[in-house]
């Protein structure tokens, strides 16, 4: 099976002499849904900033073809969505700021699934915290992409939601997409993920 991301022996602390990964290795195979554990300040959302390209003066290698960088899809730490911009505009930016306009285009169907298209007009500042993630999602999951990277990808989202969301991201895996993604709910991880990887919480500055 094709491998979508391979880390090597990554390590990394924000700080000098305060590590916060520690010698992480891990690969993703196409259509594999891989689920991070740990306790709050282990360094998931930190690694996941790693493969996104977000953070760069880790030790270690990251292997992502490019073609995946490209079409990356991610939701980190709550993500970019345009407070200012309604919905509809905030799903239109995503083709718009794509290389790729025609493959980027946001995921109709998952739209629909979330219930999003009756607040298209509302601007995104104003919207429910549930509703802010929902969006983040939609804008993330277009229709190329090859790679997820969802950080608490259920946060917010109403039972309803969230069974759905789950239904769809199994859908996608069955059609290739790989997906790593976090969550506090172990149970959630355990349903969805073909595999649990854990991590250990090493140093935490001291107040
Ligand atoms: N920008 C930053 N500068 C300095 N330290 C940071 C920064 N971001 C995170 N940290 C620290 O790095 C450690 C790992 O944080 P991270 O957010 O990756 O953990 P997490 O596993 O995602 O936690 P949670 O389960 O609470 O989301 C924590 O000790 C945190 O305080
Ligand atoms: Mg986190």
């Amino acid at each position: 099976m094709e491998t979508i991301a391979a880390l090597k022996h990554i390590s990394f602390g924000y700080e000098k002499n305060v590590p916060i990964l520690k010698d992480i290795s891990l690969e993703i195979k196409k259509g594999e849904i891989v689920g991070l554990a740990g306790g709050n300040g282990s360094g998931k959302s930190t690694l996941l900033k790693i493969m996104a390209g977000f953070i760069s003066d880790y030790r270690g290698t990251v292997h992502i073809a490019e073609a995946v960088m490209e079409n990356l899809a991610c939701v980190i730490d709550g993500s970019a969505v345009f407070e200012d911009l309604s919905v509809g505009h905030n799903l239109e930016m995503i083709t718009k700021m794509s290389k790729n306009a025609e493959g980027r285009k946001p995921d109709e169907d998952l739209i629909d699934l979330l219930d999003l298209r009756k607040y298209y007009r509302r601007k995104a500042s104003k919207l429910s915290l549930g509703n802010q993630q929902k969006l983040a999602l939609c804008m993330a999951l277009h229709q190329d992409t090859a790679l997820a990277l969802l950080d608490e990808p259920f946060n917010g989202l109403d039972p309803m939601s969230k069974a759905r969301l789950l239904h769809y991201l199994k859908q996608r895996a069955d059609s290739g997409m790989s997906i790593l993604m976090t969550s506090h709910i172990r149970g959630d991880l355990e349903l969805l993920c073909d595999r649990l990887i854990e991590i250990e919480k090493t140093g935490e500055k001291q107040a």
